[in-house]
Order: structure tokens, then C-alpha cells, then sequence
């Protein structure tokens, strides 16, 4: 007989609970941010908003951003999730 707690941690460990039990994440993530972790990691790691000024960001998502080819809106919402972050 297999225990349950050792069921459920299994569960937990596959991400397979994720979607039945409530957020517990505090912060809420803006879309911008979303967005950001989502696109900006796949070909180095994620960027600190700090490491570029408000004049940078903005040419720096749009020149990668349209590497990644994301849209306008996600481009947009990235820079504003960076240059309030930085
Ligand atoms: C298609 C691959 C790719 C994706 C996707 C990508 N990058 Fe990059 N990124 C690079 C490469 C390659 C470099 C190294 C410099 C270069 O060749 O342009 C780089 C470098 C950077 C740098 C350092 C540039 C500097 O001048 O210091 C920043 C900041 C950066 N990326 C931000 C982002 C952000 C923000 C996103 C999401 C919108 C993103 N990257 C997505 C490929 C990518």
C-alpha cells in the first residue's frame, strides 16, 4: 500500500495539483512582467530591469523583442514592466 502523503507529494512534485489549488502566490504579476519571463529567457538568462537605464530599455526590448517575434502590445507592456522596475 502506498501512502497517500507520499501520492500526494508526488502529485505536487509533477505540477499536477497546481491547477486545483488556489494561488498562493502574494504578488500579482503584471502582464508586462508575465510577458518579460516568458520571452526573454529563452535564448540567455533573464535580464535584471536594473541593469539598463529608461532611455535603454526601450530600444533594447524592441530590438530583441522583434527577434522573438513578439507583438506590439507585448513589446509595449515589457518596457513598461522593465523601465518601473529599474
Ligand atoms: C532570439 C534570441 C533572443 C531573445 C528571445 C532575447 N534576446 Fe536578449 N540577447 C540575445 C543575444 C544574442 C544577446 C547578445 C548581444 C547581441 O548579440 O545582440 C542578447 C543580449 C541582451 C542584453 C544585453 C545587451 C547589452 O547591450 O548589454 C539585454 C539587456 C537583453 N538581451 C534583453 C532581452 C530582453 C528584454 C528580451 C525579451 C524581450 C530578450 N533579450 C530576448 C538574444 C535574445
Amino acid at each position: 500500500m502506498i501512502r497517500q502523503s507520499a501520492v500526494v507529494s508526488i502529485l505536487v512534485g509533477l505540477g499536477l495539483l497546481s491547477a486545483c489549488t488556489p494561488k498562493t502566490n502574494r504578488t500579482m504579476r503584471s502582464e508586462g512582467e508575465i510577458a518579460f519571463r516568458a520571452n526573454c529567457k529563452t535564448c540567455h538568462r533573464l535580464p535584471k530591469p536594473t541593469k539598463k537605464s529608461d532611455n535603454e530599455w526601450p530600444q533594447l526590448v524592441k530590438k530583441y523583442g522583434e527577434r522573438a517575434k513578439l507583438t506590439e502590445k507585448q513589446i509595449a507592456s515589457i518596457t513598461l514592466y522593465l523601465i518601473n522596475n529599474n
